[in-house]
């Protein structure tokens, strides 16, 4: 069905030899405009080879080339426009969209490779924030793009569990912290104390030393430091647990920080034996002067390990344990350069695989056009946005649809989908406004917009009276053409959305298909009795088939009714 790669053996067979398949095929284009046909192939290339004037060979070409799935081909200038028989190509795609159903689109690309993915990866005892949002909703979509791709993912939550800022934590705690507070509301009230203490460290800079005592006494192995550590994770993952039930997102692993404690000396001394680690102002750091970057720093004055400690300690051992192909680290923009260092230590230990190591940074979330912040004890939870939304959509559902059964049901998917719809929709380095009510929006480049278009297919395959029973004859009217061009392109759409680590490209394609599909439900009747109607319906349910896999690999989901 690649009739790309069909026009491109025409060609070849008629130039008996003079060029290769591959090149032919890398020369075709899409012409640009419709009434030029669905492919070009550009003859300026062969010109010089077969000592000919490229209008002529486009000319000679025209008159030889006869496939069934040609139309016709006409010589336009030094073009070869080739015309697709609608007919039959159309029959071809919807049967086998109908025959593969949610495979369609699906390939053997990655398959046997492994790809892992970090994401989400929010800070323990501070709220889930924006920023972790992205991440988690891109991160998603990724993996889901990449087993759609043949790949298998593993999902990492590489949480923020470590760290100087629970040295902080700990002595706020004590001083001024409440039990039953803390379990009450757990990330309001840590967060609470986390805030207090930058307030009060600014007049009582001793603080800073306590802090740092107890991060020490938490290095190593202190029982009370650790009991309150260990509470305080459990309480903030059972706060993210809620966010990810909502978002219907999981994990094959939770190893955040504090997993590669006791896999950092190695780490440390590996570096000391590679000849890498030098000593700046009593810390220990990797220079990366010869490279225009500041030095990676490995251990700080006072023997704590870093962030970017942990990140080597995780690379390796991810490497070890899961024999990637890829390793994709979905993070903001803003740690562009920690992870630039990361990736070139790497490189300087002499390990190949850094190579396939890729930062996919994203922009930030604004609101009325400035960054949204969760400094200064201003918390938005996340869960209450996520709730908004289901509530927005609730009210919305029932005034439009009022007779909807599971209306609550149908809300979470709209109000969740219209999350993470508008974040997917933009390419992923872009910033992005959040607006609650833009985002619900019927009409519009909204998730709402694509179930909807869904939901109305679904309709009409309830309201066709006979089972569809896939006597499919092919079409030959212009809107539906529109539509199987698109449906045909569906597994392009894949291979490039995972090549450049971009859901938009998915998001944009699912938003195209929507509106060209309502064009040709507003054009025609698709219920009419006549010969082409099982055809016109088999389309209909490829159209609902490629709408809900693309909304599911967004992470999005389809409701049948709406
Ligand atoms: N916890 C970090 C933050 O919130 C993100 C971690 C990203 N992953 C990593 N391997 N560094 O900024």
């Amino acid at each position: 069905m690649n009739y790309r790669q069909q026009f491109a053996e025409e060609i070849y067979t008629h130039l008996q030899g003079l060029s290769e398949v591959d090149e032919i095929h890398s020369l075709i284009e899409e012409p640009k405009y419709n009434t030029h046909g669905d492919l070009a192939f550009p003859c300026f290339t062969l010109a010089k080879k077969l000592k000919k004037a490229p209008q002529q060979i486009a000319k000679e070409l025209s008159t030889k080339i006869d496939a069934p799935f040609l139309e016709k081909t006409v010589a336009e200038g030094p073009y070869l426009n080739g015309f697709l028989n609608k007919q039959v190509v159309s029959k071809q795609v919807i049967r086998r969209i109908n025959t593969e159903k949610e495979d369609y689109g699906s390939s053997s690309a990655g398959a046997g490779k492994i790809v892992t993915l970090d994401f989400s990866s929010p800070n323990i005892a501070k709220p889930f924030s924006m920023g972790h949002l992205r991440s988690t909703v891109i991160g998603n979509a990724l993996a889901n793009i990449s087993e759609k791709y043949g790949y298998k993912a593993i999902r990492i939550n590489h949480l923020g569990d470590w760290g100087t800022q629970f040295g902080k934590l700990i002595t706020a705690y004590k001083k001024w912290g409440l039990e039953e507070k803390v379990r009450e509301n757990p990330i309001k009230e840590l967060f609470y104390l986390y805030v207090m203490f930058h307030e009060q460290a600014e007049k009582h800079p001793h603080l800073e030393d306590k802090a740092r005592f107890w991060f020490k006494q938490l290095e190593s192995g202190n029982e009370e430091a650790n009991q309150l550590w260990k509470w305080f994770r459990e309480e903030s993952l059972k706060e993210f647990a809620k966010i990810y039930e909502l978002l219907d997102i999981a994990f094959d692993s939770y190893d955040g920080e504090a997993f590669y404690n006791d896999k950092m000396d190695k780490v440390v001394q590996e570096l000391k034996n590679k000849d890498l680690l030098s000593l700046s102002d009593g810390a220990e750091v990797v220079e990366l002067a010869a490279e225009n970057m500041p030095p990676c720093l490995i251990k700080k004055k006072d023997g704590a390990t870093l962030y970017a400690t942990r990140d080597l300690a995780a690379a390796i051992y991810r490497s070890r344990a899961y024999h990637f192909e890829k390793s994709f680290y979905i993070v903001g923009q803003e740690q562009r350069l920690h992870f630039e260092q990361l990736f070139l230590v790497l490189q300087k230990m002499g390990y190949d695989w850094a190579a396939s190591l890729k930062h996919v940074p994203f922009g930030f979330i604004l609101k009325d056009g400035k960054k949204m912040s969760t400094r200064k004890g201003k918390v938005v939870l996340l869960e209450d946005v996520i709730k908004e939304a289901i509530d927005l959509a609730y009210k919305n559902i029932k005034t439009k649809n009022p007779e909807l059964e599971n209306k609550e049901e149908v809300a979470k998917m709209v109000g969740v989908g219209a999350i993470i719809f508008h974040d997917l929709k933009n390419e992923r380095q872009n910033n992005i406004e959040f607006n609650l009510v833009e985002m619900l929006k019927f009409e519009g480049s909204t998730g709402l917009y694509v179930q909807y278009t869904h939901a109305r297919s679904c309709s009409i395959l309830r309201k066709a009276s006979a089972e569809n029973n896939l006597s499919v004859s092919g079409l030959t009217d212009s809107y539906s053409w529109t539509v199987i061009k698109i449906l045909m392109d569906f597994p392009n759409v894949i291979e490039k959305s995972f090549q450049q680590a971009e859901p938009s490209v998915i998001a944009k394609y699912v938003l195209k298909l929507s509106q060209d599909f309502n064009k040709y439900y507003g054009q025609v009747k698709i219920l009419a009795d006549d010969a082409e109607q099982s055809s016109r319906l088999a389309l209909v349910k490829s159209v609902a088939i490629v709408l809900k896999e693309g909304l599911k690999l967004l992470g999005i989901k389809a409701p049948e009714k709406l």
